[in-house]
Formats: structure tokens, C-alpha cells, sequence
């Protein structure tokens, strides 16, 4: 399975911190809030990954992250040019994803729990080995900003909904949708919504209207949200709580690269000559 990171979006809900530099890019407490969503794809057993961004930012995501040979990863970049909605990026992402099923996560989606790396790798396999495709709900106080997915008794998706005024429920479409292959041939006749953009929720009705979308509640891990100043700083503190906490870190891409086996110690002893901090330290700590 390959994986696509959306960093687009013009992040104008967050200006005028995001005028000149892409949301992804700002920190959650001690790293670039891409960390978060790329350790996902990595704890998932994903390793050949694309990040799309705008004109204006691609540059900045590259300089970051390289061609992740630092992870033991493989990234490659792509460029969305206009704000054209979610499911775009799996157009943008074809001819990377060839003919493999494909993982897509927001740039702006964090998750954190003991349970997630069970789970995504359940997600992974169960994908690869079905033809459903699979999202996950979570329970939010207020759904009507998010895609919502209605259930029947049985936890059967009912419907799903873009940012209702009045929602079915509680549960909010999270971003990261694993798909099996055919969602790039469903992709091509998506038609753009009333605000013009090609929207996921829509995408996400065309696999279950085909009966391939299963969707599982997501309750035993946290989804954090960061679509305003404020939930940045909750996050921020949410992180740095867990991280005092427990002495270890969240999304450090490194860790899970030399505990995934990706990376060696020779590469990680390498990569912590670059930090000459507490990052570095934490880093020189996990060294066999
Ligand atoms: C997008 C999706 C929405 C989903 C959310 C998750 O909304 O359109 O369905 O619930 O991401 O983060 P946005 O955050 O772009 O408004």
C-alpha cells in the first residue's frame, strides 16, 4: 500500500500566522505538525509516501523532509495548484499509485494512542486482503465542522455528510481514508461540489453507494484537532503533557524508523550529530 499526504489549503482560517507559511509546517509543541500524519503512514507499514502541497510551499516540505532516506522511507512530491478539494489529491497522486491500494491522510490530522500502531496495521492488511475500502468515525462534541457519518443499530454507515448544519450524529469522518485501487478510476467522473471543490465526503459516498466502504469507530486513541488557534494550542499541550509524562515522544520519525527496523544504528548515530538538543538526546538514548 503507498500513502498520500495532503498539505495544501491556503490555511486562511489560521491567517495571519499561516500568511506566509503552510499550516503543516507550524509546530505541534516540538515538531513540524507534518511529523504527526507522516509517523501514521509509517506505523501503518507504509514506506513509499507522497506529500502534495501548494506551488508556494512544496520547496519548504522538501528542504524538511528530503527523500526520506533519513526514515528509511521513500517521499516523492507533487503539487496541487489550486485549493480544489480534498479528493483531488488522489487525481494529483495516480500515476504514483499505479496499481496499488493507497492510505491518503490529511497534513493536518494528529493521532495519538497505545492502540494506533494495532490498529493501522489491522487497517493495512484488512484493505489489502478485502475490496472495502475503510474510514474511521470519532466521536466529537461538534460534528457540523467535519464530514459526519451516520450509523444504523448494527454500525452500519448509513450516511455521510460534509459539515451539516444539521448532523446525524456525532461522529466525524477522520482524515485518513485507506482505499482500495478502483478509488482512482471512481475518482474521474467526482464532480465538483457547490463551493467547486472535488470533496472527499463525495468520494466517500461513491464507494459506499458501490457497497465497498467500511467505516469502524475510532475510540481507543485520541484524534486531535487543528483547525484554529485554539485547538493548535490543545494540541501543543496535549503533546507536551504525554511527552513529560511518559519521557518519550510522540511522532518522532526517527524513533519509529530504527524501532521499524528502516533505519540502522549507524544511520540514526549520523542523523543525531544534526541536533544539538534535547531532540538529539532523546534520540542518543534510544541507540542500542
Ligand atoms: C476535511 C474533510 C472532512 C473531514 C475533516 C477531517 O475538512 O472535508 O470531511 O471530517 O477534513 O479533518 P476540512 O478540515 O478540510 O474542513
Amino acid at each position: 500500500m503507498k500513502g498520500i499526504i495532503l498539505a495544501g489549503g491556503a490555511g486562511t482560517r489560521l491567517y495571519p500566522t499561516t500568511n506566509i507559511i503552510s499550516k503543516q509546517l507550524l509546530p505541534i509543541y516540538n515538531k513540524p505538525m507534518i511529523y504527526y500524519p507522516l509517523s501514521t503512514l509509517m506505523l501503518s507499514g507504509i514506506k513509499e509516501i507522497l506529500i502534495i502541497s501548494t506551488p508556494q510551499d512544496i520547496n519548504k516540505f522538501k528542504d524538511l523532509l528530503g527523500n526520506g532516506e533519513n526514515f528509511g522511507i521513500s517521499l516523492s512530491y507533487d503539487i496541487q495548484e489550486k485549493p480544489n478539494g480534498i479528493a483531488e489529491a488522489i487525481s494529483i497522486g495516480e500515476q504514483f499509485i499505479a496499481d496499488d491500494d493507497v492510505c491518503l491522510i490529511l497534513g493536518d490530522n494528529v493521532f495519538y494512542g497505545k492502540n494506533l500502531p494495532r490498529i493501522l496495521k489491522r487497517a493495512t492488511d484488512e484493505v489489502k486482503e478485502n475490496n472495502f475500502s475503510l474510514i474511521f468515525g470519532y466521536r466529537v462534541k461538534d460534528p457540523e465542522r467535519y464530514g459526519v457519518i451516520e450509523f444504523n443499530d448494527n454500525k452500519e454507515v448509513v450516511s455521510i455528510e460534509e459539515k451539516p448544519f444539521e448532523p446525524k450524529s456525532n461522529y466525524a469522518a477522520v482524515g485518513l481514508y485507506f482505499y482500495k485501487n478502483y478509488i482512482v478510476d471512481l475518482i474521474k467522473d467526482l464532480k465538483p461540489s457547490k463551493r467547486g471543490e472535488l470533496e472527499i465526503t463525495d468520494l466517500n459516498i461513491k464507494v459506499l453507494k458501490n457497497n465497498k466502504l467500511k467505516t469502524e469507530i475510532l475510540d481507543s486513541v485520541f484524534w486531535l484537532d487543528t483547525g484554529t488557534h485554539d485547538a493548535l494550542v490543545e494540541a501543543s499541550n496535549f503533546i507536551k503533557t504525554v511527552e513529560n509524562r511518559e519521557g518519550k515522544k510522540v511522532s518522532c520519525l526517527e524513533e519509529i524508523a530504527y524501532k521499524y527496523n528502516y533505519i540502522n544504528d549507524e544511520q540514526l548515530k549520523k542523523i543525531i550529530l544534526k541536533y544539538n538538543n534535547e531532540y538529539g538526546n532523546y534520540l542518543k538514548k534510544i541507540v542500542k
